[in-house]
């Protein structure tokens, strides 16, 4: 399905979700009005953790008509490129610090029809992404390091997401800047006013009491903030 076009659009990450009942919590933040999910994928070796690969993203596929945005955080993802997207996948995100080339991973996704995005870790400098503006459909500002779920927000990445927003009206460029990691409805204001046009939270929404009324509560607060 295609994503909503208005923007602020909230992103739950299905990292913070209970595994044992995967359908019903899709259901749950889809029925709350969510524009798409994020899935995080690790290899244990990018980031020491590990999560899932595409027969995940295929059974969620299956399950939510949502738009699927799936973030690599592995050192060479060349190799899965084309088996995420055909899993469903409808953009792909690399992280900038990787083993493998950057731009040529880009020029694939978007080759295999989906979306390319990139993103860089809390301590990158926003310059590592810069050559790659003019090839991406997502910039992702990663507001925590990447690994876990749960931790918190890290507020010196906004001058990152701010720049991002500056560039894009500058150069007429089209990529949706998206803010990753301890946002909450506190760190949703700040995260909008510097720039952010999607909010991903995996805690905030999955661990809440009615994880459905929280994409609805984000939204509130993110429609706020862009309207100060
Ligand atoms: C962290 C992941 C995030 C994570 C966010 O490595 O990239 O997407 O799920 O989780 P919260 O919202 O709990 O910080
Ligand atoms: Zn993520």
């Amino acid at each position: 399905m295609a994503a909503s076009e208005s923007l602020p659009r909230i992103a739950p990450s299905i990292l913070a979700a209970d595994f044992s009942r995967l359908a019903e919590e899709i259901q749950r933040v889809e029925n709350g009005g969510a524009d798409l999910l994020h899935l995080d994928v690790m290899d244990g070796h990018f980031v020491p953790n590990l999560t899932f690969g595409p027969m995940l993203v295929q059974a969620m596929d299956r399950i939510t008509k949502l738009p699927l945005s799936t973030h690599l955080m592995m050192s060479d993802p060349a190799p899965f490129l084309k088996e995420f997207v055909a899993a469903g996948s409808d953009s792909v995100i690399v992280h900038v610090e990787i083993d493998s080339d950057v731009r040529s991973a880009l020029k694939e996704i978007r080759d295999l029809g989906a979306g390319a995005g990139i993103t860089l870790n809390p301590g990158t400098p926003f310059q590592a992404v810069e050559p790659f503006l003019e090839e991406i459909d997502l910039l992702l500002v990663m507001s925590v390091h990447p690994g876990f779920g749960g931790q918190g927000f890290i507020p010196e990445v906004l001058p990152k997401a701010a720049r991002a927003a500056e560039l894009k009206k500058e150069r007429g460029l089209k990529y949706e800047i998206h803010i990753d990691g301890g946002i909450d409805t506190t760190t949703a204001l700040p995260a909008i006013r510097a720039g952010a046009e999607v909010l991903i939270a995996g805690s905030a929404v999955f661990k809440a009491p009615d994880p459905g009324a929280m994409v609805g509560e984000l939204r509130r607060v993110a429609e706020k903030a862009l309207a100060s």
